[in-house]
Order: structure tokens, then C-alpha cells, then sequence
């Protein structure tokens, strides 16, 4: 079986942008590949979150995953920061990746926009050359994730050619894998990507309340492309043959806007329930929750600790 990674930022609750661009590949491709999922905390450093919040965040992204549907049986899953060798790998790898390739990168562009007013940190720079780390590390050729992180894959790509170029072949060719929802809009605004950094308008997180999604449904921007998001979200949350029925009845019409946001929120409210109630569940158990993660990243540590061996050796400092 060929190895996949994918890594997600603690930064909050997950939401239905991240099950449906990522998370939700994560589940379905957990039987056609050994898969390695990581909450990958050192990334979310180089956000200016609290020590408390972090750590809590932690925590709050396993449960999640774990509700939807990662099962510790068949995959890996585990902190970044617990095992040995992303940030040894990131420092090798940042040794050959040009300071261009990673001035270039669009998240990295956005970012340091943001942080302009405070200066941007170093960590902010570095983030995609640790990615290419959490990658490479397992030798993984399978990532799913959503369309915002195709730039950085690309990039994992060129750093795994010049690290091969330089040292002789060694890792293999990283591929994205993409969801048929690669990129969710923000309910608030729908020309930009759904986003916890948008505000709480923007998305529906995996634990939000039947109220709160209601409202949020409700107040969402119903211009061509609010609904087209409104519509797409129908089609993985509601069933195929209502939704096409749907597109259709919309395109006549027939369907008003609050008749087609009532649905919606009434799908996406019986999909997350019982997902809720599994983070209740894990909830009452944190215990199991950390001896998951703690179990993760010891067979996560096996294979990082072979591999990196190797790559000491082959880069001259083993
Ligand atoms: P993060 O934590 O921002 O997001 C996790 C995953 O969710 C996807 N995603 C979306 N997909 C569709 N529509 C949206 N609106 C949307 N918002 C988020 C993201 O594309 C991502 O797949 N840099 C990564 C974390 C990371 C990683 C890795 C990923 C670190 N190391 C190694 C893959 C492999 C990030 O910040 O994702």
C-alpha cells in the first residue's frame, strides 16, 4: 500500500470547508492506503494563538477527527510536535530551498499582509518547507487536501527534485488528491474561501448547534455565488437525486432562496448530529482521546526514525 499524509492546523473547531475539501477524503481513503494524519501544532506556532487556547485546540481537532470518521485502527493519527524528525527534516530541507520559493507563496503573501502592522515572523516563511517536511518524512505519495494547498505541494515537489538532484533519487513524486468540493466559499462572502479567520459568519463548524447553523444558513449571501456554494454543499450533504432535482427546480424558479437555505440547513443539521455526539463521547473520555495520539506517535516515530536515519547519512551527518 502506497502512504498517504495530510495535516491540519489546531486552530479551532473544524469546519464543513475542511471536511469537505480534506477530512473527508481522510475517511473514505483510509482502506486504499497506509495513512498518516498529523494535528500539526508547530505550524499553528507561527499563528499568535495563547498557550492555553493551543493546547485546548489540540485536543478539540483529535476529537474532531475522530468523530468523523478517522479510525486509530487503520490509520495513524498524532501530534506533529510528539515525534522526532519534522523539524530535523525541515532544517535539511530548508538548507536547499531558495528564498524566492517561499517569498512567492500566496498564503505566505496573505499572511504577512495580515501580520504587516506587528512584522512577520520567520515561521511564517519556513511554514511550507515544514509541510514538505511532514510529507517527506513518511516517504507519502497521496495527499488530499483542499485547493489553498496545492501551492505547497508544488513546492514539496520542488524540494524533494533538488534534495534527489543534489544526494542521488530518494523521495518519491508527492501527489494532491482533491475532493469534488476543493474549495467551499465563505457563506458571509462567497468570492473567498470559507475560513475560521473570516469570522464566524463565514462558516459552519462541525460543532456548531441546529440554531446557530440555521442562522448563519439563514444570513448567508444569496448572490450567483452564494448559491452556487449553497447549492454544491446540498449535493454532499442532502442526497443526489434532490439535489439535482434542486439545481433544477432553482434554475426554473421553482425554488425560492429561503426554501433551498431551510433544506440545506436541515441536511447539513442531520449529517453533523451524530457526529456531535460521537465528540460528546470522546469528551467524557479524554484519557482515551490522548492514549489515540500517544499510540499514533510511536508508530509514527518508527518510521520517521528509519527514515531520517537515511537521510543523515545520505546528506553526510550520520
Ligand atoms: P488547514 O489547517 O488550513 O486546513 C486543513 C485542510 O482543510 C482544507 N481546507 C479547505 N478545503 C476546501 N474549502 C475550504 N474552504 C477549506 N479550508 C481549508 C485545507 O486545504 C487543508 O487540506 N498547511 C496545512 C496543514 C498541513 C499539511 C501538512 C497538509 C501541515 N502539514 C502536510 C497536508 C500535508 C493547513 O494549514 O491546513
Amino acid at each position: 500500500m502506497k502512504t498517504l499524509f495530510s495535516g491540519i492546523q489546531p486552530t479551532g473547531n473544524i469546519h464543513i470547508g475542511n471536511y469537505l475539501g480534506a477530512v473527508k477524503n481522510w475517511v473514505d481513503l483510509q482502506d486504499k492506503y497506509a495513512c498518516i494524519f498529523s494535528v500539526v501544532d508547530y505550524h499553528a506556532l507561527s499563528g499568535n494563538m495563547k498557550p492555553e487556547e493551543l493546547h485546548q485546540n489540540i485536543f478539540d481537532a483529535t476529537v474532531d477527527l475522530l468523530a468523523v470518521g478517522i479510525d486509530p485502527k487503520k490509520s495513524i493519527i498524532f501530534q506533529q510536535s510528539k515525534v522526532i524528525g519534522h523539524t530535523e527534516l525541515a532544517w535539511i530541507f530548508n538548507c536547499i530551498t531558495p528564498i524566492g520559493e517561499l517569498g512567492r507563496m500566496t498564503q505566505f503573501k496573505e499572511k504577512s499582509d495580515q501580520a504587516n502592522h506587528q512584522g512577520t515572523n520567520t515561521g511564517l516563511l519556513m511554514y511550507p518547507v515544514l509541510q514538505a517536511a511532514d510529507i517527506l518524512l513518511y516517504l507519502a505519495e497521496a495527499v488530499p487536501v483542499g485547493e489553498d494547498q496545492l501551492q505547497h505541494l508544488e513546492l514539496t515537489r520542488i524540494i524533494a527534485r533538488k534534495f534527489n538532484n543534489k544526494y542521488g533519487q530518494f523521495f518519491p513524486e508527492t501527489k494532491p488528491v482533491l475532493s469534488p468540493t476543493p474549495r467551499v466559499m465563505s457563506l458571509h462572502d462567497p468570492s473567498k474561501k470559507m475560513s475560521k479567520s473570516l469570522g464566524d459568519r463565514s462558516y459552519i463548524a462541525i460543532r456548531d448547534d441546529a440554531e446557530t447553523i440555521k442562522k448563519k444558513i439563514k444570513k448567508a449571501v444569496a448572490d450567483d455565488k452564494g448559491i452556487k456554494n449553497l447549492l454544491e454543499l446540498y449535493s454532499y450533504f442532502g442526497t443526489t437525486k434532490k439535489h439535482q432535482q434542486m439545481v433544477n427546480d432553482y434554475k426554473a424558479g421553482k425554488l425560492m432562496n429561503s426554501e433551498l437555505k431551510e433544506e440545506l440547513s436541515r441536511v447539513v443539521i442531520k449529517f453533523l448530529e451524530p457526529v456531535q455526539g460521537k465528540i460528546k463521547e470522546y469528551e467524557k473520555n479524554p484519557k482515551k482521546v490522548y492514549e489515540i495520539l500517544e499510540h499514533g506517535a510511536r508508530d509514527a516515530q518508527k518510521i520517521a526514525d528509519k527514515n531520517l536515519t537515511k537521510i543523515n547519512k545520505i546528506v553526510g551527518i550520520n
